[in-house]
Formats: structure tokens, C-alpha cells, sequence
């Protein structure tokens, strides 16, 4: 169908509950009978119950030593009074290791068959890794994962993790996380791949498989059920602040934000976590046209949908969409909310029974939630192996899991800038600065072994220290990863490095507290006069969530401050960006002869970035977002062409510029990869073609090395005002020194559509622009 502008309407991709897509997973008989079966015994207050969640903590104790234990007493009244369906977090104010998790788990377990003869379903937020398992794993944050530009790794990297959750008998995580990162002030920009909705989706499609492994319906023992979040638009809160409302265009809602839910819905997702936000000032937990509408139906999707933390209370609480807590269960269960991460209280039960038995919610809105947790059980397999055994689990934490996470680290650390001072060369005398120089805690991030990922360092020296003697039959002691600085000193020499700390973090303090301890700056300048290059690790501490919030984008003063006391010896200065948003940082960059960003690398971040530095290998991360220059031009990659005009002639100008630091995909190497004959057949085509789009890519440079390839489009003229560009598809390659490849992209034609502001997708006929590296190719739609 054509409209007036010539577009042409695809209905195929267009959401309408009129034309409802093929189910999202194909429905099991066999499982389906078996919830039938079960549904058939149960009382409405057992379907209630399935439908809360509570916090492992509301039922801990501890024992005569202190240890943290389950209130057995507790748990058994909150199963035979209210039914209780699902756990989630940890035993205590910190993560365990693998062995004490079977426990707990175990006896969730024991006590959920005994008395609803239905196996409890556990929870927990493996957001990089084993987040809360002290001895496991941990893998680069998403952010990081997003800078390789590799599926490969994200799915190794969640293989692993699910691997590892298993081991802990947890058979269900709350990851991956495809917010859009929109706004960099945002304190959860690294949770996510970063801005892009095709990053995202990729990246999230791998993880999804790398968790779930490629069969929805059986769940295998060595795999866990995700739970995609924070659906939708919980990336772009106007004020920069967690939870803060979000306005976003249909248009960018539709195209942008949901795109990375629908590509691992159908990949197989059996839950998805709901926005704790608004979006255009509906709460998304009261939204029913997007849970129900979008989601549920119009992908014809299964799954499970769970609240984020006590977000049922926040409709009343602070959203004001409800009067109270009986109405605002009310909008949140019609609205299409499955199970209720409550985290505390079980007051759900008895007031959703008034509001079916008053008709205000329809039992069958009840069922169908039920129906969908039951699901989630039987997939998980839940109900013949509720628990597993950590000895069945040999490879947790092997050295080939830590491979993953050092390949991950050393793929995603982003070159920005390099004027001849790297790689640095064996016997040089480095000064390694800034709060971030010697800090584990700092190098993982937020939800590291704690939900802030305050006291990582002391947790896992602690863990070193208690392990030292085990012998290689009982794990091996535990090796306690390396800091920047520890890391430098292994790879230079302890001789070579000195550590200044004339600027740390407050770890006991807000995540923004620093101690510094000479304002003059002078000790650190003589320093470094002895040096024959300074590295200067500057960035952020951990957070995440509200913690994280922040009031001014700028690198902290103190830090820009060391970093012109240290230009001014005239030593050699590198920036080392360990941080998990774009701090401001357009006074200092100039001043420093290389810029770095590891971002959020994890545990093994140290130890890959030695190995950049000294140039044993090469840099091939890209920036998966945009490093904003000022505090006023926060734009992503794919602005739209008027927000850079040139200067106007006559007396008014209308000029307008976007002014990166750095741009989304840049990154450098100590290679040079040359781009070639970019070419498309065929060059004019229908919305219904296949494009073949193919390009040379050759290493000229000396060492052997990997180049992620992006493939970007422009429409040149639409209906609407159109983006200068926008990502399409990518791969990373491998190229030896001086080798070239072709690499060829099959985009269907469709991809180039686009949603209008009537919340349709649709394509328009006319020209385009491909882009890979520097070639540029028109091709004509018609
Ligand atoms: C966060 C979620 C997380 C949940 C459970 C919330 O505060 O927003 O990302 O999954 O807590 O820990």
C-alpha cells in the first residue's frame, strides 16, 4: 500500500493485535499438559501465591557463630499462609561463595515441595558474570561487551555465566539488560550494550541464547531462564536520574527501544522485567497497551512478566497512578504483570483475592499469570531437578572461564588517542596515578560481590586469604585478580612502577567521595620528574541504580586537577578511563599524549590492559556510544540532519553542531585497517531485496590483529526528518599483519524502513547512502 509520501506500509513488521505474529516459542504439549494438570489442583490462593516474590533476606538469620542461616520457621508460614512462588537475591548484605548457595536452595526448595508441592523458582541479577558468588566468575560489564562489536563473546560470556548460576543451583537470572543507554548522565549507561538499538539487540540475542541455550522449552541443566529488562524506555529519563519519567517519541519507542525485547523474545526469552519508570507519564508497570498490547500479544509471546523491586508500590507510592496499594495491583495485574517482586510484605495475597472476588480483576487475568510461572517451571525443569550439586559443576571458575573474561576485556578496551607515546617499552620507569590506580572495586563496577560494589576489594583479599592453603583437590587457593596497578608492576617489573595516592576514593563514603591528600600537588609532580611516563587512572567509583545519580557530568575536579599538575612536569601523560559513563573531560584530554577507556572491564581488566600497553596485543575495541565534549550536546550517533547546520547567510542564523569528544564506533589500533571498494548489488532495488554489500578491509599494519566492520546507512530524503545515520549490521574480523579480507553484509532492504509518527512502519522509495570506514556507496530504493 502506498500513502501520499510514496511510502509503502509494511504490515508484515507492523505490531497490530489484528494480525498476531506467530507464537515467539512454539508451545510444548507435553509441558502444557502438565500446567493443566497442576492448574487443576490448585486454589485460587495458590495461584496467588505463585504470583509473589519475596526477598531471601526477609527470611534470614543467623546462627550462635553469626552465620547467616534461613529462618526455617519463617519460610514455613510464608509457604502454607500465602503460598509463596519465588525468591530472589542474596542471604546477606553480600554475594557467598558457590558452596554456601546449594544450601540455601536446597532447603527453598525442600520446604516449597513439601508444603505447595510446587518447586520455588530463584532469582538472581548475573549482571557481568556471577555477581554474587564471591569465587565464580566474573565477566567484563555490558557495556564492555557491547565494545568488542563481538556476538561471539557475549554469548561465551553468558554460556559461562549460566554455567556457573547453575553451579549454584539458581536457575534463573535477571540479565541481559538492553536498556538504550540515551542520555550519558544516566547512572545504568554500562548495565546495557550502549545506545544502539542494533547493538543491543545483537548483543542481548547472544546472551539470551548463551543463557537459555537454543531450546525454550527444555531449560538444560548447565543453562539458566533470563529475564530481559527494564522493558521499555527505562534508558532515557529526561533528567538524567534513575526512575526519572522518560518522554519518548512513538516513533523511537516503537523502532528504537523495543527492537532489542522483540529479537530476544524471538530468540527464545522467557521473561522480561518491567521499566520501574514512566514513559510519556505512564508508568510502564500500569501500561497496559505495551505489556499486553506490544508484547504479549502482538509477538505472541508466552513468557513471564515480572515487576522490578517493589514497583507495584511505587504506582502508589511515588508515581500517584493509584490511590493505594488494593488499586495499584489492580492496574499492575490487568496491565499485564505476571509476578510481583514485592520484596517484603505478602499483603498481595489477601488484597488481590478481595479484588478478584469484587470483579476488578477477571480470574481469568489470574490463571493466565499462573499459567505463565507454571511454564516457566516446567521449562526449567524445575520440578524433577529443583536443586543441583556443585561437584557436578567442575569447570566453575576454571581458568578456561577466566579466558572468556580476559578475551572480553582485552576486545572491548577502546584506544581514543595515541600520539606515539604507546606502546610503552619494557625498562621505562611508569608513575601510576588516580583513584582508580589500585582499585578492584573501581575496575568492576556496580553489582560486584554487592549490589553498589562497594567492598569488592577487601572481599576478594579476604577470599585469598581464607583459601591460601586449600589444596588443588578442594578448588586450589583463590587468586585474587589484578589491579591497573598490580597488573603494570607484573608486566613491567615492581621496580619499574611507583603508586601515587594523592587522590583515592572514599570507599566508605557516596560513590563520588574522595580523599585528597595534597592539594599543591607537589609530591606527586616530583614523582613525576623521576618517570619517564605517567598513567593516570581516573574515572569513577562503582554504583549503580539512585546511588549512581550525578549533578554534573565533568570528571571530578580534584582529578582534572592532578591531571594538569601532572602535564605540567612535561612528563608523557596517558589517560586511563575507568568509568561507566563519559565523564566530561574536553579541559584535560588535550594535555595528555594518549587516552584509554577500559570503561567497566571487570577482573581481568588489569591484566589486559598491561597487555595493550606494553603492545603484546592490539586494541580493537570501538566506543559504543557517543563521548559527549560539553555538558550541552549530549546527541547519540543517530541524530536527526537538523540538529547540524551549517552558519546561515542574512541576520539570523540558524546554525546548530553536535560536538562529540569521540564518535559512536570510533577506536583506534597500533595498526592501520584500510577500507576498499565498498559495493552493493543490486545498487537499486525493492523493499523486498536482499542487498549484498561487500568491502576490503586490509591490515597494513605490523601485528597481527582484529577489526570490527560497521555497516552504516543514511535515507536521504523521507517523510520525516531523517537520521544523519544509523547502524545496520557489523562483524569483527581477524587480520594478520598485512592480510586482507572481504567482508560482505546481507541487509533485507526492509531494514532501511523506518516508523512514522502514526506508529507504522514503513518504507520510502529514493536514495540511500551505505557507509563502512571511509567508503561511501549510493544505491537507489524504488
Ligand atoms: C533493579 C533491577 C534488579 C532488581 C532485583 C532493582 O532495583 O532495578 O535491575 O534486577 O532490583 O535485584
Amino acid at each position: 500500500m502506498k500513502s501520499l509520501f510514496g511510502s509503502i506500509l509494511l504490515s508484515s513488521i507492523l505490531y497490530s493485535t489484528a494480525t498476531m505474529a506467530q507464537p515467539a516459542i512454539a508451545a510444548d504439549a507435553v509441558l502444557e499438559a502438565k500446567i493443566e494438570a497442576q492448574m487443576a489442583k490448585m486454589s485460587l490462593r495458590d495461584k496467588l501465591g505463585q504470583m509473589v516474590e519475596l526477598d531471601l533476606r526477609g527470611i534470614m538469620t543467623t546462627d550462635a557463630k553469626g552465620n547467616f542461616i534461613i529462618d526455617q520457621h519463617k519460610l514455613d508460614s510464608l509457604l502454607v499462609n500465602f503460598r509463596v512462588g519465588s525468591f530472589l537475591n542474596t542471604p546477606g548484605p553480600t554475594g557467598v561463595p558457590a558452596a554456601e548457595w546449594g544450601g540455601y536452595i536446597e532447603q527453598l526448595q525442600r520446604a516449597s515441595i513439601k508444603h505447595l508441592g510446587i518447586p520455588t523458582v530463584f532469582g538472581v541479577d548475573e549482571n557481568h558474570g556471577v555477581t554474587y558468588t564471591t569465587d565464580g566468575t566474573l565477566m567484563p560489564q555490558n557495556i564492555n561487551v557491547g565494545a568488542t562489536f563481538n556476538r561471539d563473546i557475549a554469548r561465551r560470556a553468558a554460556e559461562v555465566t549460566a554455567y556457573e548460576t547453575r553451579a549454584c543451583s539458581v536457575p534463573w537470572t535477571y540479565s541481559p539488560t538492553m536498556d538504550l543507554s540515551r542520555d550519558a548522565r544516566w547512572p545504568r549507561c554500562w548495565e546495557n550494550f550502549g545506545e544502539d538499538c542494533l547493538v543491543n539487540a545483537e548483543m542481548g540475542k547472544a546472551m539470551t541464547l548463551g543463557f537459555q541455550g537454543s531450546d525454550p522449552n527444555h531449560i538444560g541443566q548447565k543453562n539458566v531462564a533470563v529475564s530481559l529488562k527494564h522493558f521499555l524506555g527505562y534508558g532515557a529519563p529526561v533528567t538524567g536520574k534513575d526512575r526519572t519519567p522518560s518522554i519518548i517519541s512513538i516513533q523511537d519507542l516503537k523502532e528504537k527501544h523495543f527492537a532489542p525485547y522483540k529479537a530476544c523474545v524471538e530468540a527464545g526469552a522467557l521473561t522480561i522485567m518491567v521499566n520501574s519508570g514512566s514513559v510519556n507519564y505512564v508508568p510502564m508497570h500500569a501500561n497496559k497497551e505495551i505489556l499486553t498490547g506490544w508484547l504479549k500479544e502482538g509477538l505472541n509471546w508466552d513468557g513471564m512478566l515480572i515487576t522490578d523491586w517493589a514497583d507495584v508500590n511505587n504506582l502508589f507510592g511515588r508515581e500517584k497512578v493509584a490511590a493505594n496499594k488494593k488499586d495499584a495491583l489492580e492496574l499492575a495485574v490487568n496491565a499485564g504483570i505476571d509476578m510481583i517482586m514485592e520484596p517484603y510484605d505478602c499483603s498481595v495475597v489477601p488484597l488481590m483475592e478481595e479484588l478478584v472476588s469484587e470483579g476488578r480483576i477477571p480470574q481469568s487475568r489470574i490463571d493466565d499469570a499462573c499459567r505463565r510461572i507454571l511454564r516457566l517451571k516446567y521449562r526449567l525443569d524445575l520440578f524433577d531437578h529443583p536443586y543441583q550439586k556443585l561437584k557436578d559443576y567442575p569447570e566453575f571458575a576454571s581458568a578456561e572461564h577466566k579466558a572468556v573474561s580476559y578475551q572480553g576485556a582485552l576486545e572491548s578496551i577502546v584506544l581514543l588517542k595515541n600520539e606515539e607515546v604507546l606502546p610503552i617499552a619494557k625498562g621505562k620507569k611508569i608513575l601510576v596515578t588516580g583513584p582508580n590506580a589500585n582499585s578492584l572495586r573501581a575496575l568492576n563496577g556496580g553489582w560486584s560481590y554487592t549490589w553498589q560494589g562497594n567492598g569488592a576489594d577487601e572481599i576478594l583479599a579476604k577470599l585469598a586469604e581464607d583459601t591460601a592453603n586449600r589444596k588443588a583437590k578442594d578448588g586450589g587457593p583463590f587468586i585474587k585478580p589484578n589491579t591497573i596497578y598490580e597488573a603494570l608492576c607484573k608486566e613491567y617489573g615492581a621496580d619499574n612502577v611507583v603508586l601515587d595516592n594523592t587522590i583515592s576514593y572514599k570507599n566508605d563514603g557516596a560513590y563520588y567521595e574522595e580523599n585528597l591528600v595534597d592539594a599543591s600537588m607537589s609530591a606527586v609532580k616530583q614523582q613525576a620528574a623521576n618517570a619517564d611516563i605517567i598513567i593516570a587512572c581516573i574515572g569513577e567509583n562503582s554504583y549503580t541504580e539512585t546511588p549512581g545519580n550525578l549533578t554534573d557530568l565533568n570528571l571530578s575536579e580534584n582529578q582534572r586537577n592532578l591531571v594538569k599538575a601532572l602535564a605540567s612536569t612535561g612528563k608523557p601523560v596517558v589517560l586511563i578511563l575507568n568509568e561507566g559513563r563519559p565523564r566530561i573531560i574536553s579541559d584535560i584530554e588535550p594535555l595528555a599524549k594518549a587516552v584509554v577507556d577500559v570503561m567497566l572491564p571487570s577482573n581481568c581488566g588489569g591484566d589486559a590492559l598491561a597487555a595493550l600497553l606494553s603492545g603484546k596485543e592490539d586494541f580493537s575495541g570501538k566506543l559504543p556510544f557517543s563521548y559527549p565534549r560539553t555538558i550541552s550536546a549530549f546527541n547519540c550517533y543517530d541524530y536527526r540532519v537538523s540538529e547540524v547546520v551549517g552558519t546561515m547567510e542574512g541576520s539570523y542564523d540558524y546554525s546548530a553542531d553536535v560536538a562529540f569528544q569521540w564518535p559512536f564506533g570510533y577506536g583506534k589500533s597500533y595498526n592501520t585497517y584500510y577500507y576498499s571498494n565498498l559495493r552493493c548489488t543490486p545498487s537499486e532495488f525493492t523493499v523486498d531485496d536482499v542487498l549484498t554489500v561487500s568491502v576490503d578491509v586490509r591490515n597494513a599494519g605490523e601485528m597481527n590483529g582484529k577489526e570490527s566492520v560497521l555497516l552504516f546507512s543514511s535515507d536521504l530524503v523521507a517523510s520525516q526528518t531523517p537520521e544523519i545515520r544509523r547502524l545496520r549490521d557489523f562483524t569483527k574480523i581477524d587480520l594478520k599483519a598485512g592480510e586482507q579480507k572481504t567482508v560482505t553484509f546481507s541487509l533485507p532492504a526492509k531494514n532501511l524502513s523506518f516508523v512514522n509518527s502514526q506508529g507504522n512502519w514503513v518504507f520510502e522509495p529514493g536514495e540511500f547512502t551505505l557507509q563502512i570506514g571511509d567508503q561511501v556507496v549510493k544505491i537507489k530504493g524504488k
